[in-house]
């Protein structure tokens, strides 16, 4: 006989064995256990935790690792802004909140109206939590001032993925949490290395609202259920370290670094060339999406720096993107670099900063910045 342990609702119910399907009492956070008899595999006896919320997950979470209520706090009210974009986000036209805004970002970007709709949602929300210092936001040129008492700075890129928008494609919410240095608040104190974060997230609005949090402590998976809850539905995804996948803006191509266009040709040889396997390619242009792949199955994510505009060492956002993903694939076992060195050692000079991306799967993401140091 042998005895797993999974998630309530795991078996269909006909496959549980009534007769011996009873609950007993548990310890916290988990109120019951479930205990069942597989009839597919009478051998097995299947021990069922019900899934914990999110706030059940947060308030376990943070007496485990002995981290500060209000921690839980900031990441409650940004979950909670995530919740309302999403449902802006699935009435679509029906709420006549897609198209262009007609104006620009700091960043001379054309901003869609939900691009400014999900900036304001997050503003006014974190504005009602004293715990929060300021924040600054991909869609606002200074940081905004919340409470200079706060102990936390929030970053983040509310709608990842806006070309998507309009086409009904998966786009998310980034978001990254730093401790407000002592002193009067300015953009220098949120010039921190994506190593000091005391936590960051997404949630992607896709086929199902997901939220996936990191407080430093692994990577939990949260599905948003019909009730409005965040329900944790995976604990601790892990990265596989080779894979077959790439992502990339191939149409690019020629504007890419030598080390950049050999090692895509290298994969496009295939079996016959140096890395002697065949690849496959995604490209979905949410980088949210495709950072959710690769933490669900492994993969590399790159938008390399190009020749384009010398000022633009990249496309994509340090602060308000590639950190805060940075730390997720690292707690997952992946890995992230702008080509040089680890992405979360880089000490940040602006807020809009640009960088280099290259994170995933270690095996690749090692051997394409093994290429740039030659
Ligand atoms: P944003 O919508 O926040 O400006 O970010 C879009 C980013 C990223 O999500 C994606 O990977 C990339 O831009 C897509 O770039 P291409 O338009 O070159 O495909
Ligand atoms: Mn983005
Ligand atoms: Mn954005």
């Amino acid at each position: 006989m042998r005895v797993e342990y999974g998630h309530a609702n795991r078996l269909p119910e006909s496959n549980i064995s009534t007769q011996f399907k009873f609950n007993v009492t548990a310890c916290e956070p988990y109120q019951t256990f479930q205990v069942a008899f597989n009839t597919d595999n009478p051998q097995n006896i299947l021990i069922e935790l019900p899934m914990p919320t999110l706030s059940q997950f947060l308030q376990q979470h943070l007496a485990e690792h002995q981290l500060p209520a209000e921690l839980g706090s900031v990441v409650s009210t940004i979950v909670q802004a995530c919740q309302t974009i999403s449902g802006q986000v699935r009435q679509g036209a029906l709420a006549g909140v897609l198209g262009e805004a007609g104006s620009s970002n700091v960043q001379d970007e054309a901003q869609k109206k939900l691009d400014v709709i999900a900036n304001q949602i997050l503003i006014d929300s974190l504005s009602t939590n004293p715990a929060v210092a300021g924040l600054a936001s991909e869609e606002e040129e200074q940081f905004v001032s919340i409470n200079e008492q706060g102990r936390y700075l929030v970053l983040f890129d509310p709608l990842d993925g806006s070309s998507n928008i309009d086409i009904n494609i998966s786009v998310g919410t980034i978001f990254s949490i730093l401790e407000k240095p002592a002193g009067p608040l300015s953009t220098q104190s949120f010039l921190q290395s994506g190593r000091a974060q005391v936590a960051s997230g997404y949630t992607l609005y896709g086929p199902q609202t997901q939220l996936v949090l990191c407080l430093s402590h692994g990577v939990a998976v949260f599905t948003l259920d019909a009730g409005g809850q965040f329900v944790q539905t995976q604990l601790n995804p892990k990265i596989p370290q080779a894979t077959r996948e790439f992502a990339i803006n191939m149409s690019n191509q020629r504007h890419w670094q030598p080390p950049m266009q050999q090692y895509i040709a290298e994969l496009l040889a295939g079996e016959t060339g140096p890395r002697g396997k065949n690849y496959n390619m995604r490209w979905v242009a949410s980088m949210v999406a495709e950072i959710h792949r690769i933490l669900m199955r492994g993969g590399i994510f790159m938008y390399p720096k190009d020749a384009r505009d010398p000022a633009k060492p990249g496309k994509l956002r340090l602060m308000y993107e590639a950190n805060p993903l940075s730390l997720i694939i690292e707690q997952a076992g992946g890995t992230s670099t702008n080509a040089r060195e680890s992405m979360l050692d880089i000490q940040p000079e602006g807020l809009h900063q640009r960088v280099a991306v290259i994170m995933g799967s270690r095996e690749e993401v090692d051997y394409a910045t093994r290429l740039h140091q030659q």
